[in-house]
């Protein structure tokens, strides 16, 4: 019998240090904590006291109990505190109950709309193009070329931006959220996030002069004066949507190619049946879970798990770990194409359910679909370099070759 892991092995490495996650071995780390402390109290060097929580169950106890669990003190650790007050209550991700609804309310008609399905077909059109040429049998980087490239353009199209834009904003969204490894770094992430905000304040009053299919324009030009946002809020709204579509997005893509080119049986299986395809999209993003985690805030003394948790005591869930529990998914670190069912948590729980999610599940599927079309076989051509963060989970490189398909038409006969 292996004996238990001493508190001091459960405690290491730091869960909050970026760099535990570029090490092979803390999806084992987190095997080891949720059979022993599914719910612990830690004391990171970076972020102070928080209960760490690493299984399914107790996470969807929080996530889907906003009385006693709070947005609204923020959503991760290390945000700017004063940006997460001032945004509270009139940002989506920050604001609970009424308010939360009713901004809810404003924002989800659009992710219904005919403009999903347009925004749909033209990144089938660009994936098509963009692609072709990295389906030669070549070495291919995939988090430069596609992976980041893939919810620009989603993003860009959500706005109504050019391309050029739209990638000047992604990097001041990066800028401006990156996680603060040195506090002299606030300042420059105050700068990237006023001029991000001085953009969307033009970006407002152009659609409200000149309306257009984008999201902005939907919003500013509410007819309903229920669902109608000030301009602050939409301000707001567009800050998180580009937050929310940019950075889990790009693990998405990225998941999908690691997933596959780990599991080339799973690729096989694929494409002899693709009626697959929508439980293929939900194993991508369990196993690969882009976000690392999510906090809550408790409003007042709450039982969880067995522990007492204090009224304003801080609750990070850690999604990859509650999408890889034995007690949910069995054998989780398989990647199984049809896992059904698969209540992974890859897109939240409860209210704050990402509203994005027709959209980020879009992604994968047009990614695949254009994929099966080209791809016989994705192999790795060295190990991926794994991002060090702890807000998201994925790759800073992933090198890959995408063999193609050889076609009888396509083949050149001597
Ligand atoms: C595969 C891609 C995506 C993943 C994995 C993902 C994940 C998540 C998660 C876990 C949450 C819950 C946050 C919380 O509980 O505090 C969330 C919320 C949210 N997501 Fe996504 N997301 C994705 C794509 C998108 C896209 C494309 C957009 C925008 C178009 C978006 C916009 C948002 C917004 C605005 C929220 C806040 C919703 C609320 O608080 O009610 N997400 N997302």
């Amino acid at each position: 019998m292996t004996p238990e892991p001493t508190d001091r092995e459960l405690a290491e490495p730091d869960l909050t240090d970026p760099a535990t996650y570029r090490r092979t071995d803390y999806l084992a780390l987190w095997r080891a904590v949720r059979r022993h402390r599914p719910i612990a109290r830690l004391d990171s060097p970076r972020y102070g006291p928080f209960w760490s929580v690493t299984t399914h169950d107790l996470a969807c106890q929080v996530l889907e109990d906003p009385v006693r669990f709070t947005s609204t003190r923020g959503m991760r650790l290390g945000a700017d505190e004063a940006a997460v007050g001032a945004a509270a209550g009139r940002m989506l991700v920050v604001a609970d109950g009424a308010e939360h609804a009713r901004l809810r309310a404003a924002h989800a008609p659009w992710f219904r709309s005919n403009e999903v399905a347009a925004m749909r077909d033209a990144l089938r059109r660009r994936l098509e193009t963009e692609l072709e040429p990295m389906v030669t049998g070549e070495p291919v980087e995939i988090v430069q070329r596609l992976a980041s490239a893939v919810p620009t353009w989603v993003v860009g199209r959500m706005l109504g931006t050019d391309d050029a834009d739209t990638a000047r904003l992604a990097a001041l969204v990066r800028t401006a959220f990156a996680e603060e490894t040195d506090p002299a770094e606030r300042t420059s992430r105050r700068a990237a996030s006023a001029h991000v905000f001085g953009y969307f304040a033009d970006l407002l009053e152009s659609r409200r002069a000149d309306p257009r299919a984008d999201v902005v324009s939907a919003l500013a030009h509410e007819p309903d004066p229920e669902r109608r946002l000030t301009d602050e809020e939409i301000l707001l709204s567009c800050d998180g949507l580009v937050n929310g579509g940019l950075g889990t997005s790009r693990h998405a893509v990225s998941g999908t190619l690691l997933a596959f080119a780990r599991h080339p049986d799973q690729w096989l299986r694929l494409r002899r049946d693709a009626s697959l395809l929508p439980s293929a999209v939900e194993e991508v993003l369990r196993w690969a879970s882009p976000p690392m985690h999510l906090m809550r805030t408790a409003t007042r003394e709450v039982e969880l798990g067995g522990a007492r948790i204090g009224a304003g005591d801080r609750v990070v869930l850690w999604i990859p770990s509650c999408n890889r529990d034995e007690s949910v998914f069995a054998e989780p670190d398989a990647f199984r194409i049809d896992r059904r069912p698969n209540r992974h948590l890859s897109l939240g729980a409860g209210p704050h359910y990402c509203v994005g999610a027709s959209v980020g599940r879009m992604e994968v599927r047009v990614l695949l679909q254009v994929l099966l079309a080209r791809v016989d076989r994705i192999e790795l051509r060295a190990e991926p370099v794994r991002s060090a963060s702890t807000f998201l989970h994925g790759l800073d490189r992933l090198e890959v070759v995408l063999l193609p398909i050889q076609r009888p038409d396509r083949e050149v006969t001597v």
